[in-house]
């Protein structure tokens, strides 16, 4: 298994083009199922999960090509591919396939809608936390899917079609959210969804139905409309670049320090992390290039964050955050509000010198002088890229193992860290 090894304590000088957001793009090729023609997506990310469903929706039937790059484009940047569905050859996704990866559950929506029938294995486990189904479920049977459970499968039949109704999610949930609006487009009649997840992924994903030709309204709001119609058409469409990363990427510069522009990153997505991380000491500005991050010469301030669903403070970059307080000057608390057990880099961070404690869904951390390097061992994916943040500003030597989770999530982390003067190296073993 691969590691990563990192020698710590150098600004990142420099800049890091930020790739197509990764949440976004797996709904996105999810769509794909809803119609026969080709759906063309630019900007999809090289990244492990991308590939574990291409490959769960080639045994749908969908056709991928992937195509050339042009000259003169950079080597990070995004792939162009062509998603084609034209015939469903199999509506079932086996459990051996749904179970390395949780958003392939989504394809029971756009399935269900199109085919009148889907059996989809429920996930498995997951390391932060149970993340159960039961908001997909109510969503669909509101739709008039009948849905049992059969050996681990969820069994979802509408031989009519679906048809629009009220479904109102008891917490605003990204994949419900995408799953019922995936459903609702092709269904008969009018899908009013409420306590919708407003993330900037359900905005893309709607956009991209719109162009396909769904009737969608309210999205990135509460509430979202969606009309029904007969059916989709092929479109084509660019996933949106990736908060997540780029946010990481700001944090890594914020605790590294030095000067890092992040290459099309979009700053209205990650109003509150730059907030935080501005009250902690970068700076951060908007360019015409993207979002530029400097910490140059003063210390890191502590400071408190708690997650919420969007536009609040990202479950997805609470690792990295905390990863961050760990050098503060005093003491924070880090709550997290969306996921039980999510804290399970709080033990690695410790091994690097941090001083964290936990007390239910809630980390203190006091701000230690120095952190020293040590192999530490990545849990999951968003744990794991902390653990990269921590290694960057530690004396001495950080070996990351595990790092299959990083590369589920993080399009060429060594390339672009060390093209900023990190001393990062991936030991293949
Ligand atoms: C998505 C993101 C993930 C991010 C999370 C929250 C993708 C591929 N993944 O995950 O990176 O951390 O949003 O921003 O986009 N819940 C239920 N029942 C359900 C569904 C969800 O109780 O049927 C709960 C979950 O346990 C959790 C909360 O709702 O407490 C939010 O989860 P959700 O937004 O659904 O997360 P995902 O879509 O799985």
């Amino acid at each position: 298994m691969d590691r990563i090894r990192i020698t710590g304590g150098v600004p990142l000088e420099g800049s890091i083009p930020i790739s197509g957001a990764k949440n976004a793009a797996l709904p996105l090729m999810i769509a794909s199922l809803l119609t026969d023609e080709t759906l063309t997506l630019q900007n999809v990310p090289r990244l492990a999960d991308v590939q574990k469903l291409f490959h769960i929706l080639a045994n749908h039937g969908v056709d991928t090509s992937f195509q050339g790059k042009r000259s003169g484009e950079d080597q990070l940047a995004g792939q162009t591919v062509d998603l084609t569905a034209r015939a469903i050859i199999d509506t079932c996704a086996p459990y051996d396939l749904v179970s390395t990866m949780r958003a392939s559950f989504w394809v029971i929506g756009p399935l269900v809608a199109r085919m009148g029938e889907a059996r989809v294995s429920l996930p498995g486990g997951c390391a932060i936390g149970t993340r159960p189904v039961d908001f997909f479920i109510d969503g669909l049977r509101a739709l008039g899917a009948d849905i049992e459970i059969d050996r681990g499968d969820v069994v979802a039949r509408a031989r009519a079609g679906l048809i629009g109704n009220r479904v109102r999610l008891p917490k605003p949930s990204v994949g419900a959210t995408h799953t019922v609006m995936m459903a609702a487009t092709l269904a008969r009649g009018e899908t009013v969804i409420e306590n919708a997840a407003r993330e900037p992924e359900i905005v893309d994903l709607a956009e991209c139905l719109i162009a396909m030709g769904a009737r969608i309204e309210g999205h990135g709001g509460a509430t979202i409309y969606v009309d029904g119609v007969p059916r989709l058409t092929g479109a084509r469409h660019r996933v949106l670049p990736d908060r997540i990363e780029a946010g990481t990427y700001a944090l890594a510069t914020a605790m590294a320090g030095g000067d890092v522009t992040l290459e099309g990153a979009t700053s209205e997505h990650l109003e509150r992390p730059i907030e935080l991380m501005q009250q902690a000491g970068a700076e951060i500005t908007v360019t015409n290039r993207g979002l530029r991050v400097r910490r140059n010469g003063h210390g890191i301030a502590a400071v408190d964050a708690e997650t919420a669903p969007y536009p609040g403070f990202p479950t997805d970059l609470q690792a990295q955050f905390m990863a961050l307080m760990t050098a503060g000057n005093g003491t924070s608390r880090v709550t997290e509000t969306i996921f039980e057990n999510r804290f399970m880099h709080v033990q690695e961070l410790v091994r690097l010198g941090a001083k964290i404690s936990l007390n239910g869904q809630t980390a203190t951390i006091e701000g230690v002088e120095e952190l020293r390097g040590a192999p530490v061992m990545a849990t999951d994916l968003r744990a794991s890229v902390s653990l990269v943040i921590a290694g960057l500003a530690a004396r001495g030597q950080t070996e990351v193992s595990r790092v299959y989770h990083l590369d589920r999530g993080f399009e060429r982390l060594e390339q672009k860290l060390s093209r900023c003067g990190a001393q990062i190296e991936r030991l293949s073993s």
